[in-house]
């Protein structure tokens, strides 16, 4: 037996997290994909979801945007809810904000396509057709189109993964922001691991379909991966994903001798 339940978040005071599982089974003929998952996932947290290729991950995303259905368990999402892919998915016939609010019926649609567009630095792309914009400004107009719906549930696969390492770089600084402004609760499917101790207060794992471990990152943001804690995380995670880390070459440090009285120290050249 399965249940989906919206949730109407924008009540004032709801009293329980916008994002409840219980015991969710999702499965493909004899597969089971997901297997009996619990997850809970408070307003405003910033949740980035890792496991392995194939673990389950958009699947349980799709489950969670309303585009794919369970087999049995609970399943408690708010309704405004917003998911973006790794691909743009964006109509190449329609105009950027066109694009932005496509399917929605809203007053002055127009007004919050372009208001979008600029939370996303894309003021000025605001006629463009897809095929003329580059692959970052293309996944910030889907990130509009998401934001568009004030979402209280941002539902983010992999939607980095695609991108050069500095439009990566951009992008989490324009995630956080929006986050911090807007605070949705966020789930991020990352197989990265530093992105998910970028930008999130908590990292899952998923195996076997399940949550196999979970780390709060409490590092103070802005993060970098230079940060004091940063790479023991870092190393605890690959550990949990069976994945050594690699360490930095071992720096050699020769002891110092204590010299006899009256001693030179020589150093030798060449
Ligand atoms: N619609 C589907 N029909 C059959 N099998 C599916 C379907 N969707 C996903 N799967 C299978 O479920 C498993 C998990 O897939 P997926 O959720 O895409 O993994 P991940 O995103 O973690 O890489 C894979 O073995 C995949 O082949
Ligand atoms: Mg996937």
């Amino acid at each position: 037996m399965s249940s989906i339940d919206l949730v109407d978040t924008s009540k004032p005071a709801h009293p329980v997290a916008p994002v409840q599982l219980r015991n969710v089974v999702r499965q493909f003929g004899e597969q089971r994909v997901i297997d009996g998952l619990d997850l809970d996932i408070a307003p405003g947290e910033f949740v980035a979801l890792l496991g392995a290729s194939g673990s389950g991950k958009t699947t349980l995303l799709r489950s969670l945007a309303g585009l794919d259905s369970i087999d049995s368990g609970q399943l408690r999402v708010p309704k405004a809810r917003a998911a973006v892919f790794q691909e743009p998915r964006l109509m190449p016939w329609k105009r950027a904000w066109k694009n932005v609010i496509l399917g929605l019926h809203i007053p002055n649609a127009k007004g919050r396509a372009v208001q979008a567009l600029t939370e996303v630095g894309l003021a000025h792309r605001l006629e463009a057709y897809p095929a003329t914009l580059s692959g970052g400004e293309a996944q910030r107009v889907a990130l509009a189109r998401g934001l568009v719906r004030e979402p209280k549930l941002l539902l983010l696969d992999e939607p980095f993964a695609a991108l050069d390492a500095l439009t990566r770089i951009r992008m989490h600084r324009l995630i956080i922001d929006l986050w911090r402004k807007h605070t949705p609760a966020v789930l991020l499917v990352t197989h990265d691991v530093d992105e998910a101790i970028l930008l999130a207060d908590r990292v899952i794992v998923l195996a076997n379909g399940k949550i196999a471990e979970q780390l709060t990152i409490d590092l103070p943001r802005a993060r970098d991966s230079g940060q004091e804690g940063f790479q023991a995380i870092r190393t605890r995670l690959l550990k949990l994903l069976g994945v050594e880390a690699v360490e930095p070459a071992a720096q050699v440090v020769e002891p110092a001798r204590p010299l006899p009285d009256n001693s030179t120290r020589r150093f030798a050249h060449g």
